[in-house]
């Protein structure tokens, strides 16, 4: 059984506003190292998608292709180029997650076919009254809300047909089990952790340097 670690890396970091961020450093390490360093031993081999035009940082073990326009055409690509029986897909810009989550999401996904990491909702959850308003309009019940992160594992060939799928349908959606599990194809949550938040704006970057200080897992 081949494992892919996927990493799209390919982003514009437009809300960091720092260039690409995969490129970005915490504490001397780019974001894409700290990822990689993470995902890496827990598969066989490591796909990196880049910004066209730039090579891998520095310390980065990896094969490369070309990203797309978004981040799906990214992860597209990346499935193109790996025969791997089962993928993980990770988000560069998570440099943080610790390895019980990713052998946990291995394990779901070779058992269940698709997998990702999720975190129970601990904040109050509100809908604004109206598109692109600040005012409160509806609470949402948080119970059974779970907030979506990465890694995402699947069986490979899961993968390729939700993607296939969604293409078809124009469909572009904001991660991978979500194209899965639009198929009717069910996908397991495992418990994720609060460390592997997604590193989007400045002020995570203050966060991701505190935790770089203590981080051994
Ligand atoms: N990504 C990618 N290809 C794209 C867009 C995003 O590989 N065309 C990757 C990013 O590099 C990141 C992950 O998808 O690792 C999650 O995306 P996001 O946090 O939105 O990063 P960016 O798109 O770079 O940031 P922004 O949306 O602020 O521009
Ligand atoms: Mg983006």
């Amino acid at each position: 059984m081949k494992v892919a670690a996927l990493i799209p890396a390919a982003g514009s970091g437009t809300r960091l506003g720092l260039g690409p961020k995969a490129y970005v450093e915490v504490a001397g390490r780019s974001l894409l190292a700290w990822s990689v360093a993470a995902l890496a031993p827990h598969a066989d081999e490591v796909l990196v998608a880049l910004p066209g035009g730039l090579a891998l940082p520095r310390g980065v073990p990896a094969r490369t292709v070309v990203g797309g326009a978004t981040r799906q055409a990214s992860v597209q690509q990346l499935l193109r180029a790996t025969d791997a029986d089962v993928v993980l897909v990770h988000d560069a810009a998570r440099p943080f997650v610790p390895a019980r989550v990713v052998q946990d999401v291995r394990a779901a996904a070779q058992a269940d076919g698709a997998a990702t990491a999720a975190l129970p909702c601990a904040d109050t959850l509100v809908r604004a009254d109206a598109p692109g308003s600040a005012r409160w309009g509806e609470a949402v019940p948080r119970a059974d809300m779970w907030a979506v992160q990465t890694p995402q594992g699947f069986a490979r060939a899961v993968l390729l047909a939700a993607h296939a799928q969604a293409e078809q349908d124009g469909f572009e959606g904001t991660d991978d089990a979500g194209l899965v599990a639009r198929l009717g194809a069910r996908v397991t949550l495992v418990p994720g952790d609060a460390r592997a938040f997604k590193v989007t704006t400045p002020g995570d970057l203050q966060l991701a340097a505190a935790l770089a200080r203590t981080w051994d897992t």
